[in-house]
This record gives structure tokens, sequence and C-alpha cells, in this order.
């Protein structure tokens, strides 16, 4: 069953995934001494991630901050998602810099994704895919996610942690988690908002497209939840 959200606008989508993000951290860590999160990049998040900065009384030290995907480029890149993270959450002071493992992008993208998932098993030791406390995702028009696009060869991959994959759309290579360890997640929430999203929200939810052609129906956690946090523009073809 997979929850729907739908709020106003983009501030209300913040201030309701933001609480989400806050019951998260503070179940897991009572639950098992730690959150692990895998972050969404593009834009949207932003506005949740600047509603985060301003909760420095959550467990942050408990707290480890890993990323869904990346754009192959230096984290000082304006297109980085680890720049975009930084800016909104990780300059703060109480966020353990060593608790956010970004993707290195600036590598050559095959070792950066076999650098990525060797982190991943340091932090996720003995697991045959990462169960994150909690993923954020966002939605592309295309109806991808993470770095999971239609047509991509990632699509398939049931093995590896994480792949890297040039995408013809975006004119880059990107580094992306695996559906495996997406599926892996405890508690997975898209944030999706603007009218431009609704096409791609009403196929996710309401569509029969296969996973090659709407990479996001692909998200369906065996073990977890699935919650769609929409605003009302993005959800506003779905019957
Ligand atoms: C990225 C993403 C990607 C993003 C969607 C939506 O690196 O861009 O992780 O999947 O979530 O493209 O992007 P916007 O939030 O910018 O619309």
């Amino acid at each position: 069953m997979i929850e729907r959200v739908i709020v106003e606008d983009i501030s209300e989508l913040a201030q309701a995934a933001c609480a989400r993000v806050v019951a998260c951290i503070d179940a897991s860590v009572h639950a098992r001494g730690r959150c692990m999160i895998a972050l969404s990049g593009g834009s949207t998040p932003r506005a949740l991630y600047r509603e985060l900065a301003r909760h420095p009384a959550l467990p942050w030290p408990r707290v480890h901050l890993c990323f869904g995907d990346e754009r192959a480029v230096a984290p000082d890149d304006p297109r980085s998602n680890a720049r975009m993270v930084h800016e909104t959450l990780g300059k703060e002071p109480f966020v353990p810099p060593e608790n956010v493992h970004r993707m290195r992008g600036e590598l050559p993208p095959v070792e950066a994704a076999r650098a990525y998932e060797a982190e991943l098993r340091r932090l996720f030791p003995d697991e045959h895919f990462p169960r994150f406390d909690l993923v954020l995702l966002g939605l592309g028009q295309d109806g991808h996610t993470a770095s999971l696009f239609p047509g991509s060869p990632a699509l398939n991959e049931q093995s590896a942690w994480v792949v890297s994959h040039w995408v013809a759309s975006q004119r880059e290579e990107r580094l992306t988690l695996t559906f495996p360890v997406l599926n892996s997640a405890r508690v997975c929430v898209f944030l999706v908002a603007g009218t431009e999203k609704a096409w791609a929200v009403r196929e996710v939810l309401e569509g029969q497209a296969a996973v090659e052609e709407v990479p996001a129906r692909g998200v369906d956690p065996a073990q977890g939840t699935l919650t769609f946090m929409l605003d009302r523009a993005s959800a506003a073809w779905l019957r």
C-alpha cells in the first residue's frame, strides 16, 4: 500500500517531510542506536534540508547521511548533490562532517561507484543489501528516480549496490544506488512538487507502464513503507 500525503505547496511539503524525517531519526536511534539516511538529490529537497538544519537538538552524531545518487562531478560543481546538501544542511556545526558520506563524483565513475559501495559495506557490514532507515527520493518529469532513468541498464542491476552509467538525457555520467538497495529501505519517501511532475506522479501511482519506461514504479520496499509526499500541483492529475 502506497501512502499519499498531499499538501498545498513546497513550504508545507518541507514541513511535513521534516516531521517524517525527525520521527524516523528518533525511532531509528531509539531502536538501533543510529539512523542511516540516503538523501535525494535535485532541487526539491532543498527546502526540506533547510528545515532540518533548524533542528540542532536532533541526535545528529548518530545520524549518517548517505546519497541516493550523484552526478559525476567535483563536490564544488554547481550540479553536485553533495554541494547542494552541504549548502543546506551539511554546513551546520551540529552535523558531524564524518557522518556525511558523499559519492566521490570527482573520481572516474566506475571507480567512484566501487569506492562508494565499499564505504557502504563498511557502514552496513554483513548485510546482503544495506537496509537504510530512510531513503528520500525525488521524481523526474520522465519518471526517473535517483539516477535510475528510463531505458537505463542500471534498472536491471540486481547485485551491485552502486553503479555508474552515462545518462544520455542529462548528457552526463551518473552514480546511483540500485533498486535492491532502495527496496531494502525501512522507510522510503518520495518528495515531489510542481505542475511539471503531474504526469510522472500519475504514471507512477495510477499508471501501468513498465519500470523500464517509468523507473520510479520499481521502488517497492519489500519490508518497508512507501510514501509519496506531494504538493497540490504535482498531484493534480491523480484520480
Ligand atoms: C538528481 C536526483 C534526481 C531528482 C529528480 C527530481 O540527482 O537530480 O536525485 O532523481 O530527485 O531529477 O529533481 P528535482 O527535485 O530537481 O525536480
